[in-house]
């Protein structure tokens, strides 16, 4: 059985959909009646019937709770998740269920691994955080760049960089209100062991396609996962970034280097959060969908020696990141309702997978390795 809390939301409808694409029948939670209503009309199918839903808010989540059990599936869009995400790991956790959810966020991804990892493997429950476009791809590169590699390697280095779709909106409100935690909260990175430092500590230059960015170190799943995977010597060092090709690289390098100093000043976070909340009542609630379907999402992990030398490097390419997060959660929550999942804690996509699994259910919704595989 599948719970999809968060359906009502712009990213849960998309995945909604999405489940319903690969024959699932997922019930529909949310906190508001008439639009869980509206939604299972609307995906209404001959054959499938209505959907079941059950209306629950996260300051209660007991009827969802009394649905799930152990094995079931719980995924989880009701973002932001540092505001909003704990009731329903800690619901799975109970539960001893698997839960996967749409976060991109450090301070939860840091939560999920740290606090709640530990509860669920006392519990029996397997939690799959980012378990979308961010982060699933750099964690399917990383886990191939380490495999290619034929020394040891030191650290791996993951970009994530988008390009197309103009100057048009093309992320929804509710990703705008995450991101604005992303560059108030306080972030991380590897550096033998987890270490905490503001996003964008480190703006490096990639080029893609003779598309140059600066791209902002961000905190993300990668740099708990990885290491797992690296065998007995460890992986020391992780870096993860987040970057839009063709922006004005100058421009972006010093907004990104300004806003770590302007945030240390006392009362800045609370201003930027305000200025950053009344700028998104003016945004459109959903992304522009023509735009959207121009962006392409350029994926790269590296792999160094101690040295510095390069080892390898895996890319991977999708296109519109919503409709990539939409079928990885359903495919994901297909796999894991039919065959399990490795077992409890907190799990990267690869652990929980396992690799090839992983590689193949990618390439067929869309997210293809094009180099590092030859
Ligand atoms: N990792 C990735 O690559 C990726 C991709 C896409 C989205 N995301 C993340 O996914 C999250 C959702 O994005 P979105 O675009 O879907 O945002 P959204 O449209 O604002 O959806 C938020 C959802 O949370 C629900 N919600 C809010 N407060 C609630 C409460 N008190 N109780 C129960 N439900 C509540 C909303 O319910 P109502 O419908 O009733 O308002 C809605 O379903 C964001 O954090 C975004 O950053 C990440």
């Amino acid at each position: 059985m599948i719970v999809l809390f968060g359906a009502t939301g712009y990213t849960g409808r998309r995945v909604a959909e999405a489940m319903v694409r690969r024959g699932l029948r997922p019930i529909l939670a949310g906190r508001n009646a008439e639009r869980l209503a509206a939604l299972t009309q609307r995906l209404k199918k001959p054959g499938l019937g209505k959907l079941d839903v059950v209306c629950a808010d996260i300051s209660d989540l007991a009827p969802v709770r009394a649905l799930i059990g152990r094995g079931d599936v719980m995924v989880s869009t009701v973002g932001p998740f540092h505001r909003l995400g704990a009731p329903a790991v800690r619901a799975a956790v109970d539960a001893g269920a698997i839960y996967l959810d749409s976060t991109g966020e450090p301070p939860f991804i840091r939560r999920v691994f740290e606090e709640f990892g530990p509860l669920a493997q006392r519990s029996g429950a397997s939690l799959i955080t980012a378990c979308g476009h961010d982060y699933v791809p750099g964690n399917l590169a990383g886990a191939l760049a380490l495999r290619r590699a034929s020394a040891r390697v030191h650290r791996l280095e993951v970009g994530y960089l988008i390009s197309g779709g103009g100057r048009a909106q093309v992320i929804s409100r509710g990703t705008g209100r995450s991101a604005l935690g992303l560059l108030t909260e306080q972030s991380f990175t590897r550096r033998d062991g987890i270490r905490p430092e503001p996003t964008g500590s480190r703006t490096p230059t990639f080029t893609v396609g003779g598309l140059a960015c600066s791209a902002l170190a961000v905190g993300a799943t990668e740099h708990y996962t990885l290491p797992r995977l690296a065998g007995p010597d460890g992986l020391p060092e992780v870096d993860v970034y987040l970057g839009r090709l063709g922006a004005a690289t100058g421009l972006a390098r010093l907004a990104y280097r300004l806003v770590p100093a302007l945030l240390a000043l006392p009362g800045a976070r609370r201003l930027v959060r305000g200025i950053g909340e009344f700028a998104l009542r003016w945004s459109a609630e959903e992304p522009d969908p023509v735009a959207l379907a121009q962006v392409r999402s350029h994926v790269v992990a590296t792999a160094y020696a101690a040295s510095g030398a390069q080892l390898a490097q895996v890319r991977l390419m999708s296109g519109d990141p919503y409709q990539l997060t939409a079928d990885l959660l359903a495919w994901g929550a297909q796999r894991a309702v039919d065959h399990g999942v490795s077992g409890p804690g907190a799990l990267g996509p690869v652990q929980a997978f396992g690799l090839d699994v992983l590689v193949a259910g990618s390439a067929e919704i869309g997210l293809r390795v094009i180099a590092g595989m030859e």
